[in-house]
């Protein structure tokens, strides 16, 4: 019989190499009160093994290769060698129909569980039987959406954000299907000077909230603008208002797809109902993980359930020497609020704001501000955002994007209005860039605007 955690265990050699890196420097982050410990970054500049792909991105992954391209993270994270070996050995011994009695399929299904342990961890979950997997997050939402259908009544109402689609249109759907109302929570503006500047408010949702308030979807980090909402201030809030108001049952739906590789999900302390990430953001292959809350799963949803594979907390244990998930994202908000400061500096210096240069989103860098930075450029000499990822193309091994990243709300409400085709341009980082690598992307950028 297969010990499931041992093989995915066995597959990271993250102790030999911390034990080489040691720098006793502290280094003070905006947002975080204690100074972190500069080896903490050295440690994430280790990275494991992984696929030899012919993309760009991969290159610069495998740290030797680095050479002068400079990657970001414009859709998806690389994948661990260590999730691509499981999967092999998966498929190559393993693999056989689920839950029945001979022995392969035993060791499978118990390899199959084992994935929702991971996910279990990562969503801070009380019990694996509360997690349920499924091709991507977008069907996950929509699956989560069928399985509540039962359970709302015509004129219950929903409160959705216009941020990414996937937390959002099967709540519209499933409103139009059994005569519910959508309310929209409208990220407002933070900066006099920027129009482009926002962010939710807990201010904004209260008034929304009534007596038949029954879903509320947001998500923890919007793609597009990259700040961090405070999930747990904000549910309690709203579900202090909701009892006050004498709503009887308010479930809250959180995409974290955009939030799970930067910070630690904490679907317990965030009192939360439901709850999604796609691990092709989070170092493995395109799978997503939805979190239902054992409360839920016995009152208000009907069945989903998949499985898959996706052995990540074993590497993303290995970035520092505590194996402990919350140090790991300290030291990933540490190193990546370094990045985004870096990015955020130079965009919002005056050269760049009289060059027509608007960041999309908070402009000031802190821990909860990831390094997912969008902007545009106005002015005098607009640039449109396609044309500015096409240098970034022509210059190879930087993979940036333009777009509204399915946030077509927050797209279009943008003040003034950005190009429909072209949206904004996004830049996404995550831990494994470096500064170096940043220094590279403004070397394109200044080209660029000048
Ligand atoms: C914030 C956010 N939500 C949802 C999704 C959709 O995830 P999936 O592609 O797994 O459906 C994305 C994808 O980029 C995203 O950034």
């Amino acid at each position: 019989m297969i010990k499931p955690c041992s093989l995915l265990l066995r597959s990271c050699p993250a102790k030999a190499v911390h034990k080489k890196r040691m720098v006793p420097l502290a280094i003070r982050v905006p947002g975080l009160s204690q100074p972190v410990p500069e080896s903490i970054f050295t440690s994430l500049r280790w990275r494991p093994p992984i696929s030899s792909t012919s993309t760009l991105l991969a290159r610069s992954f495998q740290h030797s290769k680095l050479a002068s391209s400079s990657p970001t993270t414009p859709g998806g994270s690389q994948v661990t060698q260590s999730a691509i070996d499981l999967i092999v050995d998966y498929l190559t011994n393993t693999n056989a129909q689920l839950g029945a009695d001979y022995s392969v399929s035993a060791v499978s299904t118990a390899r199959v569980e084992s994935a929702a342990e991971e996910a279990r961890k990562l969503f801070n979950a009380e019990s694996n039987s509360e997690i349920a997997f499924g091709p991507s997050s977008t069907s996950n939402l929509e699956n989560l959406a069928r399985g509540l259908e039962p359970d709302i009544q015509p004129g219950d109402e929903f409160i959705v954000t216009g941020e990414h689609e996937a937390n959002c249109g099967p709540w519209k759907k499933l409103a139009a299907r059994r005569g519910a109302v959508v309310k929209y929570w409208h990220s407002t503006p933070t900066h006099p000077n920027n129009p482009y500047s926002f962010s939710l408010k807990v201010e904004d949702l209260l008034p929304l909230i009534t007596a038949k308030t029954r879903i509320v979807a947001f998500t923890a980090t919007s793609n597009l603008l990259g700040s961090v909402v405070p999930v747990q201030e904000i549910t309690r809030a709203l579900r202090a208002d909701a009892a006050a108001k004498g709503a009887k049952k308010v479930e809250v739906s959180i995409d974290c797809v955009a939030y799970a590789p930067h910070r630690r999900m904490d679907v317990k302390a965030w009192d939360i109902d439901f709850c999604v990430f796609s691990f092709y953001k989070l170092y493995a292959p395109h799978i997503s993980a939805l979190y239902i809350r054992s409360s839920a799963l016995a009152s208000s949803v009907t069945s989903i359930v998949h499985h898959f594979i996706a052995p990540v907390v074993p590497y993303l244990l290995s970035l520092t020497p505590a194996n402990d998930l919350d140090a790991t994202f300290a030291a990933i908000a540490a190193h990546e609020t370094q990045l985004a400061t870096k990015l955020l500096t130079f965009l919002t210096a005056p050269e760049q704001v009289k060059r027509g240069v608007f960041v999309v989103g908070i402009e000031e860098p802190s821990v909860n501000r990831l390094p997912t930075v969008s902007f545009v450029v106005a002015g005098d000499r607009p640039l449109n955002s396609r044309d500015v990822v096409r240098v970034f193309d022509e210059h190879g091994g930087i993979g940036i994007r333009y777009g509204h990243f399915y946030a077509y709300d927050l797209a279009t409400r943008l003040p003034p209005p950005v190009d429909k085709e072209n949206g904004v341009v996004r830049i996404s980082l995550v831990h494994y860039n470096t500064l170096e690598e940043v220094d590279t992307i403004l070397g394109v950028l200044k080209g660029v605007l000048a």
